[in-house]
């Protein structure tokens, strides 16, 4: 018979990362109570669907369909929120803190879109809101950003923050996959989310980089405030060309701060890497951020950023986190939402986001189109550096690859303006931004 304290906890979902908080919860039950000195037992579980079939059988009378019940329930001290999404999620989360319960989420969209409202319901109450698997899977990055690097300022933050992105793009490149059937493959792997579209079109990225922006600025910054473009309309040609041009295809989060002018900048688009850079070389459901700090200068991290097992870790380590707080009250060491300092710095503004630029077009194959979108790109002084051409797929078409010297967002914007307007140009351009962070 245990004689340790139990940590009675409620999981409100158990989809991919419910089942893998279960699973390893079980598989390393005598390695946690040894390191933990609690034991962590769950004993309430909450689905939507009680008789879909599942890998995990749980015992008799913990399954149940209403997670707000878990949330209520005075002798659950601990709620996971696993089921996604920002409504009934958000109803369980401020619930259970209202009770001043320990509450841990994987969930980024939610606290993206209600990350204040959440922080000060924790507060007010004295709940503790934990959320180490909301960014970057199993990489433990909020825990780096909170505590291992608390003595720095963040200049610049930027890396690979979703795994199905990654591990499409991947796939892509080295087997020339067609897009549908890998994304197939990551819903089937448990990597996407349940709206795969999160994923492909960059939100899920986007949450993800406002989480980091808070943690790293204490500043929300709303994803209708960053640049966000996804990988949907990347080509197993465009990974062939970026190859060419000595590139990798990664889609990014990049935030930075510019101390001086004190201004942020978040944002996420497919980025071409040089194809030295080691993030460049990051491949499959495999996440990688890199950290530059004025005290530490550039830390880098990586790990699998999504699935099972990867997630499940992460929410392992918040639950280490809840037993702290158990067994020594609120003089435990976690650092939470009030860790971070609010401080204020404008978003800036378009032209002072700087890069090389990608510039993809289909276009009639006849004379003097060249002419007229380099014509097009010296009204704007966006100056070409290369150029290739070669086939399109539909007929007397030809693709125009043009990568820029470095230019702004500004006169890029305008400059794809311009050539969406020209009869020659057959297609919506595909732009992407050459980014060379390591020099
Ligand atoms: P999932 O496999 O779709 O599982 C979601 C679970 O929530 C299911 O058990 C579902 O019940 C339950 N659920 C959904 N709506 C519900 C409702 N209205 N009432 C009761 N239960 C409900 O999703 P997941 O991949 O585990 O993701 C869960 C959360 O973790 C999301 O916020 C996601 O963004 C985040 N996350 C996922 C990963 C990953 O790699 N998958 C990684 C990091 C973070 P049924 O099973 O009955 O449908
Ligand atoms: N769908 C997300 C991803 C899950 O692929 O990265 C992990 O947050």
């Amino acid at each position: 018979m245990s004689t340790l304290p139990v940590l009675h906890l409620g999981l409100c979902g158990f989809g991919t990362v419910g089942q893998g908080v279960w699973q390893h919860l079980e598989a390393n039950r005598a390695l946690l109570r040894a390191r933990l000195g609690v034991d962590l037992r769950v004993t309430r579980v909450a689905v939507r669907d009680a008789r879909r079939r599942r890998d995990v059988r749980l015992p008799r009378g913990v399954l149940c369909t209403d997670p707000l019940a878990i949330a209520r329930d005075p002798a659950v001290p601990v709620v996971c929120e696993l089921m996604g999404g920002t409504g009934l999620a958000r109803q369980v989360t401020l619930a259970a803190l209202r009770l001043g319960k320990v509450v841990v989420s994987a969930n980024k969209a939610l606290i993206c879109e209600h990350g204040p409202e959440i922080l000060a319901t924790a507060r007010r109450h004295g709940g503790h809101f934990l959320f180490e698997a909301s960014v970057a899977g199993g990489i433990p990055i909020i825990k780096a950003l909170r505590e291992g690097l608390v003595a720095n300022r963040f200049p610049r933050i930027y890396g690979i923050l979703n795994g199905t992105c990654n591990y499409i793009l991947t796939r892509m490149k080295e087997q020339g996959a067609p897009y549908a059937e890998v994304l197939a493959d990551a819903k089937r792997l448990g990597y996407a989310e349940a709206d795969e579209s999160l994923d492909v079109d960059g939100w899920d990225t986007a949450h993800k980089a406002a989480v980091l922006a808070w943690l790293a600025h204490g500043v929300w910054v709303r994803t209708d405030q960053m640049i966000v473009e996804g990988i949907s309309r990347l080509t197993p040609d465009d990974l062939r060309n970026a190859a060419t041009l000595g590139f990798g295809i990664k889609l990014l989060a990049v935030i930075t701060r510019d101390f001086r002018r004190d201004e942020l900048s978040v944002r996420v688009h497919p980025t071409l890497l040089p194809a030295g850079d080691v993030i460049a070389n990051v491949n499959g459901v495999f996440n990688a951020v890199s950290v530059s700090g004025d005290v530490v200068g550039t830390t880098l991290y990586s790990g699998r950023g999504a699935g099972r097992d990867a997630t499940a870790s992460a929410v392992l380590s918040d639950l280490a986190d809840a037993a702290a707080l158990l067994r020594h009250g609120k003089g435990a060491h976690v650092p939470g939402g009030e860790a971070v300092v609010s401080t204020r710095c404008r978003l800036a503004p378009p032209e002072r986001i700087r890069s090389r630029y990608y510039v993809r077009l289909t276009v009639r194959d006849q004379p003097g189109v060249l002419a007229r979108v380099a014509s097009a790109m010296a009204r704007h002084r966006v100056s070409i550096a290369t150029v290739i051409q070669g086939p399109a797929e539909r007929p007397r078409a030809a693709s125009l690859v043009l990568t820029t010297h470095e230019s702004d967002e500004r006169a890029i914007g305008r400059t794809l303006r311009r050539l969406r307007s020209l009869a020659a140009v057959l297609e919506d351009p595909v732009l992407l931004r050459i980014g060379d962070f390591a020099s």
